[in-house]
């Protein structure tokens, strides 16, 4: 099974970071951790990945401009091979450059129920509100703090007598149960053949006179005419024993086929039952998927088999 590789910051104690990691000790987890990483070399919970044998890296922010600081971090996280950064109590507002660079990749957890009390002091501002629950969000990372899209929330009740420690302390359990289940759904969903098939349709239906008609009961789509379009691309999802879910785009022939399945197997597959007709699988559930790339091959496959008037079009529209 293919894992997506998260790296985890912390600027603390770091149990958000303990609830990933022991949650991604079970073998389906669609995760694994690649780093924890600290702005403080004495978070507790850098302690805690070494005793699981996870790779560490921290460096004090202390006399260092933001994003000079940040640029050591994303260095660190890019050579761990992360295709994730999840932030879990570090406690650093980020730069905008180091935020775009990992756009619809970073995670973070707050202690409210978003869009209310974004930045500090959550707990005491829900009490001082008179609310009746406290609670958690997990939301995508934008500029903007606190204020990306929300993927996961879960409340706490407020009891009388409730004090922001107390109520921070519940909190924290319920985080603990809330966090690993939405970075796994989100990570996981790039392995999930309905959210491949949707995104790839996408790209597909992007280029001129085109339209999806499944064929022998897989989805395709076509160029051209509803009358006389011609397949471009196929969605393939675990045919014949095979685990690979992935798109079908056509090659030059055989020669080009044959080379890169032997040379880039991770990527390209060669499908049964296609015989010598140039179609090559593009597998799509793993991780770090170049969608460009994708798009790159569809768009070579429409030209194949597109009408010439049509590709002329899309030659004088590139050309500007
Ligand atoms: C968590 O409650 C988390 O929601 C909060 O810090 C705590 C970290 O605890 N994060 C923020 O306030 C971010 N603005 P932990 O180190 O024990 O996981």
């Amino acid at each position: 099974m293919y894992k997506a590789r998260i790296a985890i910051l912390i600027s603390g104690s770091g149990t958000n970071m303990a609830a990933l990691l022991y949650a991604s000790k079970h073998g389906d987890c669609p995760y694994e951790v690649a780093l924890v990483a600290s702005n403080n070399p004495d978070a507790g919970g850098l302690k805690i990945a070494q005793a699981e044998g996870i790779a560490t890296f921290a460096h004090s922010h202390k006399g260092m401009e933001r994003a000079d600081h940040d640029a050591v971090m994303d260095t660190a996280i890019r050579d761990a091979g992360a295709d994730y950064i999840v932030l879990a109590g570090y406690m650093r507002i980020l730069s905008d450059g180091f935020v775009h660079g990992w756009e619809g990749r970073m995670l973070n957890i707050h202690p409210s129920l978003l869009p209310k009390y974004k930045g500090l002091d959550t707990h005491k501002r829900a009490l001082e509100a008179g609310d009746i629950h406290g609670g958690a969000s997990v939301h995508l990372v934008t500029p903007e703090l606190d204020d990306g899209p929300v993927l996961g929330q879960v409340e706490v009740t407020i009891v009388d007598g409730d004090t922001p420690e107390t109520l921070a302390e519940r909190v924290k359990y319920a985080e603990h149960q809330l966090y690993p289940r939405v970075v796994s759904e989100y990570v996981g969903r790039e392995f999930d053949a309905d959210w491949l098939e949707t995104k790839v349709s996408e790209l597909a239906l992007a280029l001129p006179q085109t339209h999806a008609r499944p064929s022998h009961g897989s989805p395709g789509w076509r160029v051209g005419t509803e009358k006389t379009g011609k397949y471009f691309a196929h969605f393939s999802t675990q045919h014949h024993g095979s685990d690979a879910i992935g798109v079908l785009v056509k090659t030059g022939g055989m020669d080009e086929l044959e080379t890169l399945c032997e040379e880039q197997p991770e990527i390209y597959w060669k499908p049964a039952f296609y015989g010598a007709s140039g179609w090559i699988g593009l597998r799509l559930n793993r991780s770090g998927v170049d969608w460009e790339h994708v798009t790159e091959w569809l768009e070579r496959s429409w030209r194949g088999v597109a009408p010439k008037k049509l590709t002329k079009l899309m030659d004088v529209a590139e050309g500007f």
